[in-house]
């Protein structure tokens, strides 16, 4: 069992209530999902989302490169504006003429899910890569609503990537959205892995790594909420992507087009910043 599968059993249990209950739309069913877990309710349970409510308040939130003071924008009116982003941001990065994206880490599907409705190619393959078992089963039970031959999902796990399964050699992209966050330090192997899928062309990242652009910054003397590691150091998040993606740039092993601090996320402290490299 994962940290995320209590989360996403639940998330299970509540896409069935809500098709049962006649609901037709998979983006209906998600942002429901999502939103609600950002209720007043849900949120004077939680430490956590307090403490992003008030840095929200006080400092605000990542929004295109720059803080942005919260004043309507609540929070679970905020997970949607963070989805349609990262759609958004996908959409603008997918080289033409995709035919496969695969969402490493894709927890419930969301990503790929309002990708498709915001006008992703509904002739492409949209494959959901998640470690959790009721992840991709959230995944399935959503994609029924929208196209089951567009959608698959499949269990992954960053410390033992496999692409095996992915035989086709059509143009595919690759995407994580805090996902590698996860994972304190990723290795070559993965990206290598990556690089290997059959008709790979490029990768997209959207993560919390904003503080690994600055060389030599010592993060572990800021944690507070005008910090954009604060997450990170203190869940242990990931700290080396960028490290690796920039020495294996230096080696040749591949190209960097774009790195942009702090494009988006919910929280000033867990800010998600975007790596776009390609072979
Ligand atoms: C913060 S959630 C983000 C999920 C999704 N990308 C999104 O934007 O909603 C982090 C995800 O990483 C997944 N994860 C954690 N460890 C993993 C691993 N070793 N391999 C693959 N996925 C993992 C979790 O199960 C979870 O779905």
């Amino acid at each position: 069992m994962s940290v995320y599968s209590e989360i996403y059993k639940s998330r299970l249990s509540q896409i069935d209530a809500l098709k049962s209950k006649g609901e037709l739309s998979a983006l209906r069913i998600a942002s429901q999902i999502e939103s609600g877990s950002f209720s007043d309710e849900c949120i004077q349970q939680n430490r956590s989302l307090k403490e992003m409510v008030l840095s929200r308040k006080l400092v605000g939130f990542p929004f295109d490169g720059v803080l942005v003071p919260e004043k309507e924008i609540s929070m679970d009116v905020g997970i949607n504006v963070h989805r349609v982003q990262v759609a958004g941001l996908v959409k603008k990065y997918l080289p033409q003429g995709t035919k496969r994206i695969v969402e490493l880490g894709s927890g419930f599907g969301v990503n790929l899910l309002w990708l498709w409705h915001l006008g992703g190619d509904p002739a492409m393959k949209y494959c959901g890569f998640e470690y959790d078992e009721y992840g991709n089963r959230c995944l399935d039970a959503l994609a029924g609503l929208v196209d089951k031959d567009a959608f698959s999902s499949c269990r992954f796990d960053y410390n033992e990537p496999d692409f095996s399964m992915l035989l086709d050699d059509v143009p595919t992209a690759v995407i994580t959205v805090h996902s590698i966050e996860q994972i304190k330090f990723v290795d070559v192997n993965l990206i290598n892995k990556i690089k290997s899928i059959p008709g790979f062309k490029r990768c997209i990242h959207i993560e919390p790594v904003g503080f690994q652009m600055d060389e030599g910054r010592d993060n572990d003397n800021l944690i507070n909420y005008h910090n954009e590691a604060w997450s990170t150091l203190r869940n242990g998040y990931n700290r080396n992507l960028v490290n690796i993606l920039t020495g294996m740039q230096k080696g040749g092993e591949l190209q960097i087009n774009r790195m942009q601090k702090h494009i988006g996320g919910m929280h000033v402290g867990n800010s998600s910043s975007l790596v776009v490299w390609e072979i």
